[in-house]
């Protein structure tokens, strides 16, 4: 999978895609990301990407022009081209296991006041990680190539992503390692029984109780 990042700040990505499971991903050529400076595009003789607010109000609003041609110039038949906002859909597990059969992704960092209304016509879909605003798309789109990225074939073990919190609407069963007792707080008997059948049980049993604890919202998707 190729995967575009259309930033004012290209800086901040660089410390992040170099560690870990992203890191190796890249090595392993199963992600191919790239890094793209909207300024680049501007054709503004101060080098501007944004302006002030027609109608009055606070804050700057990025411009079409360099959004425009930088989409345009990256853009193929193959890209998914997904607008970063705290007015889009509110991002889910479930879209990432979508967007991780994606060929291309092209995912577009906002900033300041964000972006100029007509830019979401050359968008095919707006995407929002929270009920919360940030200062940049940055960080969600961080957020999102690191959720599709684990998510692509041979870079973690699909088992591992079966059992995460959210595959089948509930969240993940608590895991314990060694010591079997950590300052009074000892491991579950059944983890230590051996008997594969009541582990099932438990974990399954666990799973839905936490869920109902914390994410009740859940169970009645
Ligand atoms: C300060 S925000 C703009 C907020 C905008 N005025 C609003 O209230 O919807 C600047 C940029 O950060 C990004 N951003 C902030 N919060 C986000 C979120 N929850 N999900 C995705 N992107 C977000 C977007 O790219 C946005 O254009």
């Amino acid at each position: 999978m190729r995967i575009d990042i259309l930033t004012l700040f290209p800086e901040m990505f660089q410390k992040v895609f170099d560690e870990s499971i992203i890191k190796r991903a890249i090595q392993l050529g199963k992600v191919d990301i790239h890094i793209v400076n909207i300024r680049d595009y501007t054709k503004d003789v101060h080098n501007k990407v944004d302006d002030t607010v027609y109608g009055g109000g606070a804050g700057m609003v990025l411009m079409c022009q360099p959004i425009f041609d930088c989409i345009r110039d990256i853009k193929t038949e193959n890209s998914k081209v997904i607008m970063l906002t705290p007015s889009g859909k509110v991002y889910q597990q479930k879209m990432a296991y979508d967007l991780s059969l994606e060929k291309h992704l092209i995912l577009l960092c906002g900033h300041y006041e964000g972006f100029d209304e007509r830019i979401k016509s050359i968008c095919d879909m707006e995407l929002s990680i929270g009920d919360y605003v940030l200062t940049g798309g940055e960080i969600p789109a961080m957020v999102i190539v690191d959720s599709i990225t684990r998510l692509l074939p041979g870079v973690i073990t699909d088992e591992s992503h079966i059992n995460d919190s959210f595959h089948n609407q509930l969240l993940d069963y608590p895991v314990y390692t060694k010591p079997r007792v950590f300052e009074g707080m000892e491991v579950p008997e059944v983890l230590l029984s051996g008997d594969h059948k009541k582990i099932e049980e438990y974990r399954e049993k666990e799973m839905h109780r936490l869920t109902q604890e914390n994410r009740p919202d859940l169970l009645d998707k």
